[in-house]
């Protein structure tokens, strides 16, 4: 029993001292007491040509970068080029889709402009922004993830991290002597000095994420989540526990067929001759302009009504027809040009017949009975007058 446990406390320390031979010199470090100091010593370990060094203090210390020699910090240039990139990218698709991929005509707008692209321009520069600095920052510059450097466990960080101030020159730097680095330290008056070892099998342990234990778990967590999922909600829900999900009711679905009626139409039509409550059917849908010239404007001419029709005429006229009548509406040729409402046929119509075209439409213009209102289609009528009657006007019209 007793030679039992002395073997064991002998093979203990055996081994114990096998990894202590194997322990390499990752880089020495020194311990200053002042941010001073370390200014001094980080301009110095830098003025010697140090390349693989770094600093550590308990909080920022300015212009700290630019003794250690750090000419500008690169995650900079880092951000600018992702911030570019996502802009120039966001204008591009903007564009294509615009004008290449779906070009759609909307009120007589340029199918690419700058003012309605800005929101996504925005989306898309602060977005590539934001990746190109974390992946910038995180991987390329600070060469995450990784959790396992020698210096994270060692009495130099315990002091830095709090009250001290250190500086570390790494051990495959290529001015690297484990002697000179140690003779500088002193010169420059480190309070402590202390050599940080690893063993070399520690560092080919990979942080969590490329562990293949900790991927499998985080495969087998999913996949029993995704389980679980299924099951409640395909299973227990629809299943065992006898729901009535809408989703499973019979029902037609808009726009969509139904064999039920003779027409297949699953949609309902109204009844031949309904009337809504409160509202007049036009009676002269459809009929040729002669049938309506005994249809008279029903409003009377004055500020008010002539101001509402001006605001509608401008709204729903003025884009075709421009804003006096001359068929020189913002449209630019995308739509067929209309003729003006200055030439003698519709100087010689009755409002009834103007009434007409705006209520029925005419030719490739359309009706626009449902978006305008009986009144306003009259004030509009009544608001064309005035138009023609400006463009015509007789001396006796000036006022004296
Ligand atoms: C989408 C463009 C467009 C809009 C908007 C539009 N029109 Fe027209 N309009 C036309 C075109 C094109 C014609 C010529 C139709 C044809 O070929 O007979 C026309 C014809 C007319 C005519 C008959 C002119 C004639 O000489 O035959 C009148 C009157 C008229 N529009 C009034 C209006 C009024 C009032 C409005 C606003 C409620 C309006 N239009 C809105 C395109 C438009």
């Amino acid at each position: 029993m007793i030679k039992k446990i002395v073997n064991f406390f002998r093979e203990y320390n055996s081994r114990n001292d096998e990894e202590r031979r194997t322990d390499r010199l990752y880089a020495v470090s020194a311990i200053f007491d002042t941010p001073n100091e370390i200014m001094a010593a980080a301009s110095e370990v830098s003025g010697r040509g140090y390349k693989k060094f770094d600093a550590y203090t308990p909080y920022p210390v300015h212009r700290l970068d630019q003794a250690m020699g750090i000419k500008y910090p690169l995650v900079g240039p880092i951000a600018f080029t992702g911030g570019i990139t996502g802009l120039f990218l966001a204008l591009l698709m903007m564009w294509w889709m615009g004008s290449k991929d779906y070009p759609n005509i909307i009120g007589g707008k340029p199918f690419f402009s700058l003012p309605p692209s800005i929101p996504i321009t925005f989306e898309g520069t602060i977005l590539l922004t934001g990746f190109a600095t974390v992946v910038g920052m995180l991987i390329l510059l600070n060469k995450l993830p990784k959790i396992n450097s020698p210096i994270s466990d060692t009495e130099f960080m315990k002091r830095v991290s709090s009250d001290k101030f250190g500086i570390v020159i790494a051990a495959d730097d290529r001015m690297f002597s484990e002697t000179q680095v140690t003779e500088l330290f002193r010169s420059l008056g480190a309070s402590r000095i202390e050599n940080i070892y690893y063993k070399p099998s520690n560092l080919t342990d990979k942080t969590p994420i490329f562990n293949r234990k900790f991927i499998m778990t985080l495969i087998g967590v999913a996949a029993i989540a995704a389980i679980v999922t299924y099951f409640t909600l395909n299973i227990v829900l629809y299943q065992v526990v006898p729901f009535d999900w809408m989703w499973k009711q019979a029902r037609i679905n808009a726009q969509s067929e139904s064999l039920f009626f003779a027409n297949k139409s699953g949609m309902r039509e109204p009844v031949a001759g309904t009337v809504a409550r409160g509202f007049m059917p036009y009676e002269y849908k459809g009929l040729p302009d002669s049938a309506v010239r005994l249809l008279a404007n029903p409003l009377p001419v004055s500020k008010n009504v002539i101001e509402k029709g001006q605001e509608k005429y401008n709204i729903y006229c003025s884009p075709c027809h421009g804003y006096f009548g001359d068929g020189d509406g913002r449209l630019n040729d995308q739509f067929p040009k209309p003729p003006s409402l200055h030439n003698s046929k519709v100087l010689n119509w009755k409002d009834g017949n103007i009434y007409h075209v705006i209520t029925n439409g005419q030719n490739v213009m359309p009706s626009y009975e449902g978006q305008i209102s009986r009144d306003d289609r009259w004030a509009i009528v009544h608001y064309v007058r005035v138009l023609q009657r400006a463009k015509n006007a007789k001396d006796q019209d000036l006022p004296k």
